[in-house]
């Protein structure tokens, strides 16, 4: 009979196992694991192999050592079991992205996210994704028929996302930038967008008037944002829509329309929000 993670824990850890968290992230054949501090010791080699040899569709075990951080938001990994490599296939609503988990962020727990947005795709649309990584937004867009500016500033994420783009056949429906996307939109993208994607909630308050200077006269803007709550998630959307519709305000111009919704909770008491803006610039827009 097939092990659980909690019962390989249990064998190989013993007492210990209480300390172990008891689920991990799957990137395409590659399994992504977090050890406390307190048990960290060789006993994680030995768990990695029993994941390897128990879990049929996992090749790789990688312990995650560090949070996601610096601006390319990439988390430090140890080899610790099976083929030794960090590239794999990630396949998600029929698209398939290739990807090197230790070069570029990537995350399966914004599927749904991702499939939410490119399901609002009218054919023809103009997109600007700020944030690209490895393309997964882009290329859920552009295969609904969107035309997509991805722009990122990680030289590797647009090399996997150049890949991504040929792979899933939508070359032709996006334009790549390797550069900060407020230059961008400075430079190529005024007003030239129907809608645009931030899928970085730690610049996503400062880069909002990058987003609302690409959007043409009227667009939609998804803007995600980490925010702390105490009581519930409808705290969390309210404080989300107000913080939102507070800056957009000192841009002249007009919300039409605000909605939300909690991605993924990131922490305690702290929630991935998306923030659905329609905007329309009024004459004295700034
Ligand atoms: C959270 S990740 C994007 C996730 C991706 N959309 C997905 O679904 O996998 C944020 C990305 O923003 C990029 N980035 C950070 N600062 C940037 C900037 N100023 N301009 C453009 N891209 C930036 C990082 O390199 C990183 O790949």
């Amino acid at each position: 009979m097939r092990r659980t993670l909690a019962d390989i824990a249990r064998e190989i850890y013993g007492e210990d196992s209480e300390y172990i968290v008891k689920s991990f992230d799957v990137i395409g054949d590659i399994a992504i694991i977090k050890i406390p501090e307190k048990i960290l010791d060789d006993r994680r080699y030995k768990f990695g192999e029993e994941i390897v040899r128990n879990f049929r569709y996992i090749n790789v075990v990688l312990r995650q050592e560090t949070p996601v951080e610096g601006i390319y938001r990439i988390r430090g990994l140890e080899y610790l079991a099976g083929e030794k490599r960090t590239e794999t296939i990630y396949k998600e609503h029929g698209a398939r992205f290739y990807v090197d988990v230790s070069r570029v962020y990537f995350t399966p727990r914004l599927s749904y996210e991702r499939g939410r947005i490119a399901s609002l795709i009218r054919e023809g649309e103009k997109v600007l994704n700020m944030f690209a990584g490895a393309g997964p937004f882009t290329i859920h867009i552009a295969r609904r028929g969107g035309f997509v500016y991805s722009v990122d500033i990680n030289p590797y994420a647009i090399e996997y996302h150049y890949i991504n783009n040929i792979l899933n056949k939508v070359e032709d429906r996006v334009i790549l930038y390797r550069d900060d996307a407020s230059r961008v939109v400075e430079e190529k993208l005024v007003e030239r967008v129907d809608r645009v994607v931030m899928p970085l909630p730690e610049l996503a308050l400062d880069y909002l008037k990058y987003a609302v200077k690409a959007i043409k006269e009227e667009g939609v803007v998804h803007v995600y944002l980490h925010i702390q709550y105490n009581t519930g998630e409808e705290e969390a959307l309210k404080k989300a829509e107000e913080i939102v519709e507070k800056r957009i305000s000192e841009y002249n111009v007009n919300i039409k329309d605000v909605s939300s919704r909690v991605v993924r909770e990131v922490a305690v008491r702290t929630a991935q929000v998306c923030v659905d803006v329609t905007l329309h610039k009024s004459i004295n827009y700034i």
